[in-house]
């Protein structure tokens, strides 16, 4: 086992270099020292990280290189899913590397050349643009390289042209209905001022994102479809991020006052800034406004078992994980995944104060 690990990061640090080299420039410390793509000091890590890797089975471990690339490193959701991500495969004895996409499809797409390159035995990949699916496809069939997409869904029809090809992930539809559950449960369904209607803005992640099309739309459709009237006093992207959360709360507290009964956040992340913009403006949550988010942060789950949270809802980072490599381990084994059976889901969970501490 201690053998396993020495090699394993072994096998890591001589990828890293080559996959860094191969990549150009950037910015990260690591990336400066690199050498230029094509030049001896590569081909010679390539060769090295390949050796490594077969020395890495032969001492044990489940062998496989396994490459993963994970849209940016900087998203708090994605972050507790590519731990988890990274624990599992490790703790079976894959060699792991993962590679911070920093949002840009053009770089994620050298990361996925890269992989290639290195021949990795398979390959687990958040993409950054779920518009850029059919050519992500198309690359790594070329490859014959059997690939587990997560947390960005594309279309059935997309994944039908590789059967080496399989998503886990959550269907987005379901998190934004329970976030209209939430406010539904609430002793006044969302209207607090009794005017007949639920006054609320809408703090969406990037709406290139099918779970933030889903979200947004879900949510709403919950209150719709159980007879609640409803007004949408404000729509603005966030994209995922705490701090765009917090301004765009702030700015719609201001204009809109009072008028504002519901937060819906397409996230955790953007709620919590949105919270901070809530508590500067002197209102309380769940007397004087209700604010929701999903995927079940820590923070979130602190701040609903407190009640400066509505409620969120559970992204099961460790459950997505766990079945992505289930499936990864699958299609390595051989399996072939027919069109129209490519999508793998985790279920969300509602979490209140009742249950917030089962997640904690
Ligand atoms: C969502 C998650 C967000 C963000 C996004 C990235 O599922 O709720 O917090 O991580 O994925 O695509």
């Amino acid at each position: 086992m201690k053998l396993a690990r020495k090699v394993t990061a072994m096998a890591m640090a001589s990828m890293m270099v080559f996959s860094m080299a191969a990549c150009g420039g950037g910015d990260s410390a690591t990336e400066t020292t690199a050498a230029p793509a094509g030049d001896t000091t590569t081909q010679a890590a390539t060769e090295a990280a390949k050796e490594t890797a077969k020395e890495a089975e032969a001492a044990g471990g489940a062998g496989g290189n396994i490459g993963v690339c994970i849209y940016k490193f900087d998203d708090a959701f994605m972050t507790t899913y590519r731990n988890a991500l990274q624990e599992i495969l490790e703790g079976k004895g894959y060699t792991v590397t993962v590679m911070d996409g920093k949002n840009d499809q053009a770089e994620q797409n050298n990361q996925i050349n890269n992989f290639i390159a290195q021949e990795v035995d398979a390959l687990i990949i958040n993409p950054v643009m779920t518009s850029a699916a059919d050519q992500i496809i198309s690359t790594v069939k070329d490859a014959d390289i059997p690939t587990v997409l997560i947390n960005r869904e594309p279309t059935p029809e997309q994944m039908s042209a590789y059967e080496k090809l399989v998503y886990v992930g959550c269907d987005a539809r379901q998190s934004g209905t329970m976030q209209g559950e939430l406010i539904l449960d609430t002793p006044n369904k969302g209207d607090i001022n009794g005017d007949g209607k639920v006054s609320y803005i809408m703090i969406q992640g990037d709406p290139e994102n099918v779970d933030a099309q889903y979200r947004t739309e879900f949510s709403v459709k919950a209150l719709t479809d159980a007879g609640m009237e409803v007004e949408e006093l404000d729509l603005q992207r966030g994209d995922w991020d705490r701090n765009k959360g917090q301004e765009i709360a702030q700015n719609d507290l201001a204009k809109f006052g009072n008028d504002i009964e519901v937060i819906f956040c397409n996230n955790d992340d953007m709620a919590i800034g949105a919270l901070q913009a809530i508590q500067a403006a002197g209102r309380k949550v769940n007397e004087d406004i209700y604010l929701v988010g999903v995927d079940a942060l820590d923070a979130a789950l602190n701040e609903v078992v407190n009640g400066n949270m509505t409620g969120t809802v559970l992204n099961d980072a460790n459950g997505q994980a766990a079945g992505a490599v289930e499936a990864m381990e699958a299609l390595l084994g051989g399996k072939t995944y027919a069109s129209g059976e490519q999508s793998i889901y985790v279920d969300y969970v509602k979490v209140t104060p009742e249950n917030a501490a089962d997640f904690q």
